[in-house]
């Protein structure tokens, strides 16, 4: 299974730490090896003539470049070398246009996407997703909701019955983090640094703080689990800037940046924005650190599912299981 990896961040760098340290597990577990044929960063895309070692290409990243001997190309040098899937782990843009370029040139040239990447798909879900069909390709998206909580999967493989009635859930990692730590009286400029730190947060940390992130995380829940078609345009959202520090000190404890999707009577509602919670309310039982949502389902009961702790590693984990799929499916 020949892939081409976009973005060596937080999430690249733990993913071919991944691949380096489970290489048997996932190998054995594909039918064939994961082959790293191309890497790109902000300074551009190095091919590989021959597969590079995850192990070569982190050691090599982590002292600030590619590995000797490559050549520098472009995506469609990149595409000729016929990648089974495009991995994408580059920062989300505003308009979700570089991504989508990029995606409907690999769709035509029969390669598969997997994506860590919202932007794309809360902007431009309709037409990838119709490209992709057309073209009987696979667009696999796990890593871009909840970090590494399994939903799209677990929907998929174990709720075949079911319809979502609600889905209510904490999804955004870096705004949970900033919150809790606000309604312990730290500062916000300090509870985002904690939160890069810790890797959690990106280097422009205003599309968590503004609820941007978790408003695209909304909209691909509301696609993929309610078959909308929705964008960004769709919505209302707020953020962390639109709450004063006294709404903070008085109600943070009881205080969450929620996602709420459900069916009312036939007509669906989505919420995405701070809510004051219930005491029993699960979402308060899910730590500073961690994400998880609960689902009502029509077949499947009520299901909660919840990470004691997430960051880049288990988002990384997230997209090599989806790469673990594509090569089944692939190989099937
Ligand atoms: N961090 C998480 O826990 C998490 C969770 C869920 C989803 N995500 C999503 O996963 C993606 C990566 O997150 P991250 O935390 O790894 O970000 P990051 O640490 O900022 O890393 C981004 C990587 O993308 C590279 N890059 C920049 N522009 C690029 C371009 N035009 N083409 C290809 N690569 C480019 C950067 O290059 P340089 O190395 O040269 O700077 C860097 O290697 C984002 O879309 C993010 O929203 C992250």
């Amino acid at each position: 299974m020949k892939v081409a990896l976009m973005g060596l961040g937080n999430v690249g760098r733990n993913l071919l730490r991944i691949l380096d340290e489970e290489e048997n597990r996932i190998s054995q577990a594909c039918g064939s090896a994961i082959e790293i044929i191309s890497a790109s960063d902000s300074s551009g895309t190095a091919l590989f003539r021959q597969p590079i070692r995850p192990k070569d290409l982190l050691n090599a990243k982590v002292k600030g470049s590619f590995p000797t001997g490559f050549t520098e190309g472009s995506i469609d040098d990149v595409l000729e070398m016929k990648p089974d899937a495009i991995i994408d782990m580059s920062p989300a843009t505003k308009d979700g246009n570089r991504e989508l370029g990029i995606y409907l040139k690999a769709i035509k040239h029969g390669s598969h996407i997997i994506t860590a990447n919202k932007s794309p798909l809360a902007l431009h879900w309709k037409e990838i997703m119709d490209e992709a069909r057309l073209n009987d390709i696979s667009i696999l998206h796990e890593a871009t909701v909840a970090g590494g909580v399994p939903i799209f999967n677990f929907v998929k493989f174990s709720c075949g019955p079911s319809s979502i009635i609600t889905f209510h859930g904490i999804v955004s990692l870096t705004a949970n983090y900033v919150l809790n730590l606000m309604a312990k009286g730290i500062d916000f400029k300090y509870a985002v640094k904690k939160a890069q730190e810790m890797g959690i947060a990106e280097a422009d940390y205003t599309d968590d703080t503004s609820g941007l992130d978790a408003a695209r995380k909304s909209v691909i829940l509301a696609n993929a689990l309610y078959n909308r078609n929705y964008t960004l345009k769709d919505i209302k959202y707020s953020g962390i800037e639109q709450l004063s520090p006294d709404d903070i000190m008085e109600h943070g404890k009881k205080m969450r940046l929620v996602t709420d999707l459900k069916m009312v009577n036939g007509k669906f509602e989505l919420f995405s924005g701070f809510r004051t919670l219930q005491d029993e309310d699960f979402c308060l039982t899910i730590g500073e650190t961690s994400l998880g949502y609960e689902l009502v389902t029509n077949n499947s009961g009520t299901l909660r599912l919840y990470s004691t702790h997430d960051g880049p590693r288990e988002t990384a984990s997230a997209v090599v299981n989806d790469i673990m799929i594509l090569a089944r499916s692939i190989q099937r």
